[in-house]
């Protein structure tokens, strides 16, 4: 077991939870510390530490990483994409004095490292949408992918500038059946699923040809902690890596559904969630993070929908 202690910042969420679990089993249940807003998932509860805290109150952030004698931290909490379209300022808010807590505690209490993740929404309409490259026109236009861009910045800054370990992913939309996504534009591919299985049938925000980039939660999980035991003079990105897993569009997913559920039907009702995903890639060039630590993505919407599919039947008392 290593000597590390880790607080999980955000640890309810979609990725926060399974994070949590991933990170338990690699470095004992009691050295990894959960924290969230909200009450403590279930998944989590018995599993080890949790506390409640706001990230923003930057001051019992701090007595929190000194008390539990921190050494990493992991900051998952923030304002989604489609979420922080309806409110921009909180987003805005949320997202850049999260990190600035974080990065500064961080300094000031020389931390081992940081993690914190930006998403393909750093990406704008003027990107390449095609494999979209590490280095490119980066012009985001929502207030998710500006509070995402910049603080890509941030990262970057307080490792050049303060020697602050900080390591970082774009992730692209995340599939998953243990914890709800949390106001993404990419939540469709998760509720395709449910409603499936549920209804027989789905009513998507997205139109058919919708491609987005798009990863399956082990990769991601799988990613986060591969780039996170990367030694740090592997690590040539220190404001956030292009990560990539499949790409797919509503139609592809239906099919790939209906194949296993033949008579599955879904219908097309585009709402706001289609001007953000239309500014956004339709697949991403992940190269760098392939040659810098090693990275290689093992679902495709083939496996990854038969591991969906088995996995919620048994959760919905299925089978
Ligand atoms: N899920 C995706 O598809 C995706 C894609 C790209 C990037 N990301 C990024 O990954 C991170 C985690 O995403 P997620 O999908 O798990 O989000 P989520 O919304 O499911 O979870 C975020 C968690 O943070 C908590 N939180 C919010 N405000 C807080 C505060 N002030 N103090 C403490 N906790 C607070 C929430 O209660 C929630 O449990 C975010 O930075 C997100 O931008 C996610």
């Amino acid at each position: 077991m290593k000597k590390d202690k880790i607080l999980v910042i955000g640890a309810c969420g979609q990725i926060g939870v399974e994070l949590t679990l991933a990170l338990r089993k690699m470095y004992g249940d009691n050295n990894v510390v959960a924290s969230d807003l909200r009450e403590e998932h279930e998944l989590l509860r018995g599993s080890g530490p949790y506390v409640s805290l706001d990230v923003m109150n930057k001051e019992m952030l701090h007595v929190l990483v000194i008390r539990h004698n921190i050494t990493q931290v992991y900051l998952l909490a923030a304002i989604l994409s489609a979420t922080g379209e309806k409110n921009p300022l909180l987003a805005w808010h949320i997202n850049m004095q999260s990190l600035l807590n974080v990065l500064d505690i961080a300094k000031e209490e020389g931390l081992d490292k940081v993690y914190w993740p930006s998403s393909i929404a750093v990406f704008g309409p003027d990107s390449p949408k095609e494999a979209t490259p590490q280095h490119t026109v980066i012009e985001p236009t929502t207030i998710y992918g500006i509070s995402k861009f910049a603080g890509e910045r941030w990262c970057e800054y307080y490792n050049h500038r303060y020697g602050v370990d900080v390591r970082s992913l774009r992730y692209p939309g995340l599939i998953s059946y243990k914890s709800a996504p949390g106001g993404g534009t990419t939540d469709y591919a998760v509720e395709i699923y449910h409603e499936a299985l549920e209804e027989g049938t789905y009513k998507c925000f997205l139109s058919e040809s919708t491609y987005l980039p798009m990863m399956y939660m082990p990769d991601a999980i799988r990613a986060t902690i591969e780039l996170m035991e990367a030694d740090s003079a592997r690590i040539s990105v220190r404001s956030s890596y292009n990560l990539s897993g499949m790409s797919f569009s509503p139609k592809e997913i239906a099919g790939a559904i209906q194949q296993r559920l033949p008579d599955f039907t879904i219908s097309y009702e585009p709402d706001y969630r289609q001007q953000i995903a239309e500014g956004w890639p339709k697949s991403i060039d992940d190269s760098l993070a392939a040659k810098d630590w090693g990275w290689k993505p093992e679902f495709d919407l083939e496996k990854m929908t038969d591991d969906m599919l088995k996995n919620l039947k048994v959760q919905k008392n299925m089978q």
